[in-house]
């Protein structure tokens, strides 16, 4: 059975780099990889982690992309892909402007689709935006559902999606993370090894969601600047995304300070390691409220809304949106109240065993 895995962007290739590896690891499945390339050095830097080199690339990022012209390249190559490589099945992961693209190439095509990470939502169409709608959508075209926990199994139910195509497996981000983190990690950036991080309390950070981007980013990074002002024992390190709108305002508002570290796209096993020595997490991504809940570290996400809703429900994840005030606020209460973090600073993993990606490697197996 060939089996052909469609991503494009750095999360979607670090949640599916273990699936893809367990695909191939199993009998009677062969697997193929086409990347959209949506993202092009992100994208590539997590390839590399994986030692994964894709049968098909359409290498489709601009600078400065639309929405559309992300659906439509990736729609049209997808097409020549899936003609020519004819697989059994597609799998698709998350919510990206590619995972849609992706199931709906092979749903015009009449080919099965699993989605990897299914059943997440925020009820808000526009929150995160287009997530929302692109993860909804792709429920709706996929035949198999691979949930990470029993709330989006749940979600999945409730919207008329039959139990027997939908597999709780856990979150294959997971299965990554027990291959990066080590006590005596070295750091590829050296930067991050001239750190102290028992002297000092350092603030790990991203921002990058597009909902977020203009005033929202701009209020994110001034709070960050006067965190840093009033807590002489605070050091922050922004991994800043390519995205220029992103990088403009880092720069602008952060650049230049002693103790902000604008960094670039840090390699994986760099970021999970500074996650795992850092104090806390201020970020409006979806992976890190998976990931650092596992490492007992407060993480203060920069939303209102998360469909990530079980680290908020076990205490580590605090939703404070993206005002001025509001960060600055609980951030110096995390720094100064040690009840107030050692409360937050609680490790739990609600995502599972690490063992999601072969579970998805066997269903596939058995029942598509
Ligand atoms: C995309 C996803 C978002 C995901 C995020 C992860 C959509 C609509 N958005 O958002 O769900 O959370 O990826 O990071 O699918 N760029 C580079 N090099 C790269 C990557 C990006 O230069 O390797 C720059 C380009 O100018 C590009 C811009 O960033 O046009 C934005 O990339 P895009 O994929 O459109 O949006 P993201 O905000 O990255
Ligand atoms: N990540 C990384 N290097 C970085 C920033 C993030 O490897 O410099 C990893 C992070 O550990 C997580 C994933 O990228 O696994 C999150 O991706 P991103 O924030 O781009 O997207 P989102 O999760 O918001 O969709």
């Amino acid at each position: 059975m060939k089996v052909l895995s469609i991503f494009g962007t750095r999360p979607e290739a670090i949640k599916m780099g273990p699936v893809v590896k367990a695909v191939e690891q199993t009998v009677g499945l062969t697997s193929l990889v086409c990347v959209t390339a949506q993202h092009r050095e992100m994208l590539d830097q997590v390839l590399d982690v994986f030692d994964i080199v894709p049968d098909y690339d359409l290498d489709i990022m601009q600078a400065g992309q639309t929405l559309t012209g992300i659906t439509t390249k990736a729609i049209e190559g997808l097409e020549r892909v899936l003609v020519e490589a004819s697989p059994d099945i597609v799998l698709v992961h998350g919510d990206t402007t590619t995972t849609f693209a992706g199931a709906l190439a092979a749903f015009y095509q009449k080919i099965p689709v699993g989605h990897v990470e299914a059943g997440l939502r925020t009820f808000d169409k526009y929150q995160p935006f287009p997530e929302e709608m692109n993860r909804s959508l792709t429920g709706r075209l996929a035949d198999f559902h691979f949930a990470p926990t029993e709330t989006a199994r749940q979600h999945l139910l409730n919207e008329g999606i039959a139990d027997a195509s939908i597999f709780v497996t856990g979150n294959t981000v997971i299965d990554a993370l027990s291959a990066t983190i080590s006590d005596d990690y070295c750091f590829s950036l050296n930067t991050l090894n001239t750190i102290d991080y028992d002297r000092h309390k350092v603030i790990s950070m991203t921002a990058h969601r597009r909902e977020n981007l203009g005033k929202p980013l701009e209020e994110i990074c001034e709070a960050v600047l006067e965190i840093v002002n009033t807590n002489k024992d605070v050091i922050v390190v922004y991994s800043v995304h390519l995205n220029p709108k992103v990088q403009e305002v880092a720069k602008r508002i952060l650049g230049d300070h002693e103790r902000i570290h604008l960094v670039p796209p840090l390699e994986l096993k760099d970021m999970h390691n500074l996650l795992n020595r850092s104090y806390l997490v201020l970020t409006d991504s979806g992976g890190l409220q998976e990931e650092v809940p596992s490492m007992g570290k407060p993480v203060l996400v920069l939303r209102n809304v998360t469909e990530r809703p079980e680290g908020v429900e076990a205490g580590t994840l605090k939703l404070v949106g993206t005002s001025k005030e509001k960060i600055i606020e609980t951030t110096h209460l995390l720094l100064s109240d040690k009840s107030a973090y050692d409360k937050m600073a609680t490790a739990v993993n609600p995502y599972g065993d690490g063992k999601a990606s072969q579970r998805i490697a066997e269903h596939i197996l058995n029942k598509a």
